[in-house]
């Protein structure tokens, strides 16, 4: 049990109270971004002539093995040291003394770990970005192969029209480029450096901000100290951009789930990607899909938490901010591996192309297509979508489709259906005739293809 502040104490800290109150447990993974901030800042105080740069250069040196030792394990975290700051400090004072007694100059913990977690949540965007273009490049792929891939599109859950599975998958490839897009946005606005600002009300020193923040890669210092220590603006719009992305993992997977029931059989999950039941030795689960739909609800539930836990702080830093960390870490590490394990699964799936194609000619996905036929005949559309729906009451009633009937049944509903009515209703037709902007056809699907692969670089 350890602290840098202990000067006007008079007891020590009681054992409960500093376990309830450490935080090294959780923000030691912040070490890496900690010390790249102490080097860019002992850096700065040599150049500014705050500390000598013989000073400076001793700091900068020990910090520098610190890192290493902890990269390659000789170095432990020592839990007796209240947070990764005063570890790290702790840790380089006890090695080189004075010079490092000097590293704290002009800075608090307060900017210290404002700027620690903006650096970690940084790079973690850009890992996360990394991700997300993998499983659009997976998405991508399974589109390229699959133009001609017939499935049923529903509405309430029930067959709709006919589309392809490219089209489908571009629904997905549309979500997760808005969510690498939003990112991006993200990463831009955080990308300010707080360090400089001191616990609040910045500092006497001639600190140089231009030069920290331009060293650790920021656009530039943030302006007001006040809000640069207690702004948690960044995790909260992280947290919501990780939100979304469960929510359209979780609706993939849903349908994944739906697609391979046994009543659907549109896809067969790859065995390496399922599990089996510990009783019902036919049983082979979706498991990942479900995972990752249940893990949905745990990151809302960390977007929700620090939303409140923010609500009402009060100007400057409170140490409610120090919950920012499990919250954040523990959405940010499942989201990753969520969509980890999503681009490696997507591309094992294998999906069973008769039967999608079958399904989609059956529960009249070709209705709007009959009573489009009839449009170009020039009946009124409103007219034609009752004279549809007598014809779907009359294959209810004979069990078949509508293709099924003959042109004497037809004719019998409506004069209007020629012999060219059976190529218009065809899957295929229904299909590819439609070419707006956005629409299955295959000459639509192939301008969007292109689109995308600029786009994303793919
Ligand atoms: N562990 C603290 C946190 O994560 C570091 C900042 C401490 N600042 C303070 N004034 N107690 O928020």
């Amino acid at each position: 049990m350890a602290q840098l502040w202990g000067g006007r104490f008079a007891k020590p800290c009681d054992e409960e109270v500093y376990n309830f109150n450490q935080s090294l447990g959780f923000d030691k993974r912040l070490y890496k971004c900690d010390i790249t901030g102490s080097i860019a800042h002992a850096t700065m105080l040599g150049k500014q002539g705050i500390i000598s740069s013989e000073e400076s250069d001793k700091i900068v040196t020990e910090l520098k093995k610190i890192l290493e030792e902890l990269e390659n394990g000789t170095l432990v975290f020592d839990d007796t040291q209240e947070d990764i700051h005063s570890f790290v400090e702790a840790t380089l004072i006890n090695r080189i003394g004075d010079a490092g007694k000097k590293l704290h100059t002009g800075r608090s913990r307060n900017d210290q770990v404002a700027l620690d977690m903006r650096l970690y949540t940084r790079d973690y965007i850009d890992k996360l970005i990394l991700e997300v273009h993998n499983l659009l490049k997976a998405i991508y792929d399974i589109m390229k192969d699959n133009l001609h891939t017939y499935m049923p599109a529903f509405t309430h859950l029930q067959k709709a029209q006919p589309t392809t599975l490219a089209h489908y998958m571009g629904a997905y490839f549309e979500m997760f480029s808005r969510d690498k897009d939003r990112l991006k946005s993200i990463r831009e606005r955080m990308n300010y450096c707080p360090l400089g600002s001191g616990a609040l009300c910045g500092t006497t020193y001639n600190l140089d901000r231009e030069f920290v923040a331009n060293a650790l890669g920021f656009n530039g210092p943030t302006l007001n100290s006040m809000d640069s220590v207690s702004d948690r603006d960044y995790l909260i719009e992280l947290l919501n951009a990780l939100s979304l992305i469960m929510m359209h993992l979780s609706r993939l997977s849903e349908e994944m789930i739906i697609f391979n029931t046994n009543e659907y059989r549109f896809i067969e999950m790859d065995d390496s990607f399922s599990t089996g039941s510990s009783i019902m030795p036919q049983k082979k689960n979706p498991d990942i899909a479900e995972l990752v739909r249940g893990k949905s609800g745990r990151v809302y539930g960390s977007l929700m938490s620090m939303l409140t836990t923010m609500k009402a702080l009060p100007l400057a830093y409170n140490k409610d901010m120090q919950e920012d960390k499990e919250i954040s870490f523990d959405a940010m590490d499942t989201v990753l591996s969520s969509v980890h394990i999503y681009s490696l699964m997507l591309p094992t799936i294998t999906f069973n192309k008769e039967r999608m194609a079958a399904s989609a000619m059956m529960g009249f996905t070709n209705a709007t297509d009959a009573a489009d036929y009839l449009v170009n005949k020039g009946v009124p559309f409103r007219d034609a979508h009752g004279i549809i729906g007598k014809l779907v009451l009359l294959c209810e009633e004979k069990k078949c489709s509508i293709e099924d009937l003959s042109l004497d049944e037809l004719k019998n509903i409506s004069e209007c259906f020629e012999t060219d009515v059976y190529d218009a209703i065809s899957l295929k037709e229904c299909v590819n005739k439609r070419l707006t902007i956005g629409a299955p056809g295959i000459e639509a699907m192939e301008e969007v293809l292109k689109t995308y692969a600029l786009k994303e670089d793919l």
